[in-house]
């Protein structure tokens, strides 16, 4: 009986599973929404529970529809939204505080305490990340600081914490399993990636009891199975693990130093690998872990853009100036540029390269006759713009010049996007007939453990282009619109 990989992906706004054979195509994709809360402006959360529940019903689901069992699944690979973190009970399997979004701002002052402290350059120096609420570590001592009890219980060893990965692993092994992969544990403010340990002098900072930390492993290996009640009765090995940026660079099969891939889901991501190099960024990327496999630790240095397709989500559900994400691209083409209106969307401040968490978003260069065509054309054109920021630090610090762009996630669909974004860029961007490589990278990370696919040469010779975007902007068109953006961005900043 033919023989799949089942990647679980557990998104900011969704959960899906993905089956995929041999060849790395999708044979069923099932998917789930699940609930957003904002309990005060700037805060994200999720509820733990409803993404286990969401996590396990499409598992299921992808099986029912494509009407295979359990015996066919050679392995499960998760991929998560990083930086998300959940504190649990390890005695109930409750968890005690809503999972703290990787978007949140709500650990804004402990970061500007931090900060005071003089902090900055050591967690930089160890972990290859800044100070910014998006990392998980302040937002577990946030939790431990808020919840009553907390600490109390956290100090007699009787909870755990992690990010999502590390979550359902736990739940689907029947909670015998408290585990993340190098590269969920680079995002936490807590690990060191060049001496791979848990650090001490950092947890003590954050205050968090290094009791409740998962044990780091690496990111292909069987590290349990699901437990035999969940699944149709057969214990499934769970074997690759990633975050979902560094799974999409895996599954872009960017094996390579010097390669990048542009992931365009809730935020943008732009990864590239360097390699056995931690490469120090001085333009304000971040070092981080791709991934580690066979003993082998591979560095990556990534851009990071916190808002790009759920500035779409506001145009539908905020503004309701759209009923589908896809009706998108036909109201930008309606209109032949935006007539200098600028969206800045900076919901939760802004990562790469300005790490600014207390700007907000703002809207420039309206006039009697904007619409809401050149509303739309302008968020979406704002992915581009904040994907040239990144891409110029990115060649900045790697000190070469990037001269493709492999792209991935839902909105590479959009055809306008992706020819703005090769001119704008001024250079080609391919997208690959599998344009699910998050889910992907985890399948192959997953596959690598069992055999399923031999070694990363196998899984290269899958990757195959659909379709290349090249630039077609003049020079002083690209440069008019560009400065236009910064200037945008600067009065954005300046307004607090
Ligand atoms: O670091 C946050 C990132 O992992 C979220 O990814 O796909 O939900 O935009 P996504």
């Amino acid at each position: 009986m033919e023989q799949f990989i089942l990647a679980l992906d557990q998104g900011t706004t969704s959960t899906r599973a993905i089956l995929f054979n041999h060849k790395g195509q999708v044979v069923q994709t099932e998917q789930k929404e699940f609930t957003q809360h904002f309990p005060k402006p700037g805060w994200v959360e999720h509820d733990a529970n409803e993404i286990w529940e969401s996590s396990l019903e499409v598992m299921k689901n992808v099986m029912t529809k494509s009407d295979i069992n359990s015996s066919q699944i050679a392995g499960i690979g998760i991929t998560n939204q990083r930086e998300t973190v959940v504190v649990w009970d390890k005695q109930t399997g409750k968890p005690i505080y809503h999972a703290i979004v990787w978007q949140s701002r709500q650990t804004d002052e402990i970061c500007e305490q931090l900060k005071s402290e003089g902090y900055e350059d050591l967690f930089s120096a160890k972990t290859g990340l800044v100070i910014d609420p998006y990392f998980s570590g302040t937002k577990v001592k946030w939790i431990l600081d808020h919840v009553e009890g907390a600490r109390n219980k956290a100090s007699q060893g009787d909870l755990l914490c992690g990010t999502i990965d590390s979550w359902l692993i736990w739940k689907l092994s029947g909670g015998k399993k408290h585990v993340t992969d190098y590269s969920n544990a680079s995002r936490t403010l807590m690990y060191n990636i060049y001496e791979l340990q848990w650090d001490d002098e950092l947890v003590d900072i954050l205050n968090v009891p290094k009791s409740m930390l998962p044990r780091v492993c690496p990111s292909s290996e069987i590290y349990t199975t699901t437990s035999s009640e969940l699944l149709d009765g057969y214990p499934i090995p769970i074997c690759g693990v990633a975050g979902d940026q560094q799974a999409a660079l895996f599954g872009q099969a960017c094996y390579k130093q010097g390669m990048v891939k542009n992931t365009y889901g809730t935020g943008c991501f732009m990864l590239m690998n360097t390699g056995e190099n931690a490469v120090k960024s001085s333009h304000g990327l971040l070092t981080t872990i791709a991934w580690g496999i066979d003993g082998k630790i591979e560095y990556a240095l990534e851009g990071s853009v916190f808002i790009a397709g759920s500035a779409i989500q506001w145009l539908r559900d905020g503004l309701k100036l759209i009923k589908q994400t896809s009706d998108c691209e036909d109201y930008a083409r309606k209109v032949e540029s935006t007539e200098g209106v600028y969206v800045v969307p900076a919901f939760v401040g802004l990562g790469t390269p300005y790490w600014d968490s207390d700007v907000r978003g703002a809207i420039f260069g309206l006039t009697r006759g904007t619409d809401k065509t050149h509303l739309i054309r302008a968020t979406l054109e704002s992915q581009a713009y904040q994907t040239k920021d990144v891409l110029m630090a990115m060649e900045a610090d790697a000190g070469i010049l990037v001269n493709t762009l492999r792209v991935d996630g839902g909105a590479v669909q959009n055809n306008f996007l992706m020819n703005f974004q090769s001119d704008i860029l001024d250079v080609p961007v391919e997208r690959p007939i599998v344009s699910e490589t998050t889910a992907l990278g985890a399948a192959y990370l997953a596959g690598l453990a069992v055999n399923y696919w031999k070694d990363q040469d196998e899984i290269s010779q899958n990757w195959c282009l659909d379709q290349s975007f090249h630039p077609s902007m003049n020079e002083n068109m690209r440069n008019k619109l560009y400065s236009g953006w910064k200037k945008a961005v600067r009065a954005a900043m300046a307004f607090k």
